[in-house]
């Protein structure tokens, strides 16, 4: 499809955008499809880094169909999958056997980390084309975990063969079993972490980053390899908001105080992404009681109108965003062709309304899991076109096209 966007607001001015073949182009004349984008934000689709799809073994709580549904609404147009799927994804063949389950089924355009274990450094130093590995340091979700410093070491130096960041859980191990996830859990983990970094010199990223003294300690070490994201629940929500099992996650939710720190890490570029854990658990599951039910929180389709609300808060600006949400993602994971607005680039895009604002309610919610803990949010500034691969996916809230979206090349 070519399709010309008119006079739209990006982050380098307002200018036209011409979409042909999936890419981005130089100008053209005859197009299929003339969006008046004057008075409206255009940006690359949001990337987000950090989700759990479900698929396979819990399709109950979420499959790859309704989570991209999700995300294509919200203006994701790229997600990263998480490896503690039943099979966990930490066999070549596990890797083989998700690709072949997924293609065809996803309205997004995804990737897929790899999970490592005590048992698979073999595979590890075999996968092709994933975003990195992911090391549960602590337990959470499933039964990944690698719990010692030299298994740490060990992956860090095959990681850094591959030249691929390795994504770590960091809470450690001990603490948890104690039943103290607390900030001192997580900060031993993180420097750990970074300490082992420091000597390998590999890719390292600090998943779902909640405390303020850990970011201190990555605005110690800072450097282009050494990475972190927050999630949306640990900048919107406090351990005060926590009445039931709703607001259950690992790492959980943290004092007051480090929500300001966050913030200001998100706004001044400490953090480098902001990516939401999507971690779907159903209704029933959530309503049980706080000490059975699973931990874990959607965000998938609400992570981009929550930060495009910052923007008429000014707590974020536009270029701040697609930073955060776009070029930094793509940058880490070396996701090829996304992340920007310039020609040669992949055409995934959402146009957003600044004007439309909207509360966001529960019949909303298009994530299989029902429920989102961001209902009752007034946000401003919605999305209103999403294009994946140079296709118009939605259109004011309608699925327009077929389930378009397509691995991820990375390197
Ligand atoms: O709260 C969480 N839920 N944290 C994780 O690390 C995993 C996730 C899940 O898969 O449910
Ligand atoms: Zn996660």
């Amino acid at each position: 499809m070519k399709i010309i966007f008119k006079s739209a607001a990006t982050i380098t001015g307002i200018r036209d955008v011409y979409v042909q073949g999936g890419k981005i182009v130089a100008p053209f004349k005859e197009a299929d499809r003339i969006v008046d984008a004057s008075g409206k934000f255009l940006m690359p689709g949001a990337i987000d880094s950090h989700v759990h799809f479900r698929t396979p073994g819990a399709t109950y709580k979420e499959d790859f169909t309704s989570g991209s549904i999700a995300a294509v609404m919200g203006g994701v147009t790229t997600v990263l999958d998480m490896p503690n799927t039943n099979p966990a994804t930490i066999s070549v063949a596990a890797l083989q056997e998700k690709r072949d389950l997924i293609r065809g089924t996803s309205y997004v355009n995804y990737g897929f980390f790899f999970g490592v274990t005590r048992e698979n450094f073999e595979e590890m130093a075999k996968v092709t084309n994933v975003p990195g590995y992911k090391i549960y340091m602590g337990s959470s979700t499933g039964d990944l975990l690698l719990d010692d410093e030299n298994s740490w070491e060990k992956a860090f130096r095959i990681a850094k063969a591959k030249n691929l960041p390795v994504v770590v859980h960091a809470e450690n191990e001990s603490k948890i079993k104690a039943g103290q996830r607390d900030c001192e859990c997580a900060v031993i983990a993180t420097s750990k972490a970074v300490e082992i970094r420091k000597n390998v010199g590999n890719k390292l990223h600090i998943a779902h980053l909640s405390c303020g003294e850990e970011l201190g300690i990555l605005r110690k070490n800072a450097d282009k390899n050494l990475s972190c994201e927050v999630c949306p629940h640990h900048l919107y929500f406090s351990e005060l908001d926590v009445k039931d099992a709703y607001l259950k996650m690992n790492p959980p939710l943290r004092p007051e105080e480090n929500l300001r720190e966050l913030w200001e890490g998100v706004r001044d570029g400490a953090v480098n992404i902001i990516a939401t854990d999507h971690a779907p658990h159903s209704l029933e599951e959530k309503m049980q009681d706080i000490s059975m039910a699973p931990a874990g929180v959607p965000g998938v389709e609400f992570v981009l109108p929550l930060l495009l609300n910052e923007l008429t808060q000014n707590m974020l600006t536009p270029e701040r965003l697609v930073q955060l949400v776009c070029e930094e993602p793509a940058r880490i994971f070396g996701i090829k062709n996304k992340g920007k607005l310039e020609i040669g680039y992949d055409a995934d895009l959402v146009l957003v309304d600044m004007d439309i604002e909207k509360t966001v309610t529960r019949d909303m919610v298009l994530s299989k899991c029902g429920w989102s803990p961001y209902e009752g949010y007034k946000l401003r500034g919605w999305p209103v076109m999403t294009v994946v691969g140079g296709e118009i996916v939605c259109e004011n809230g309608q699925l327009l096209s077929e389930k378009l979206g397509k691995e991820c090349v990375f390197g």
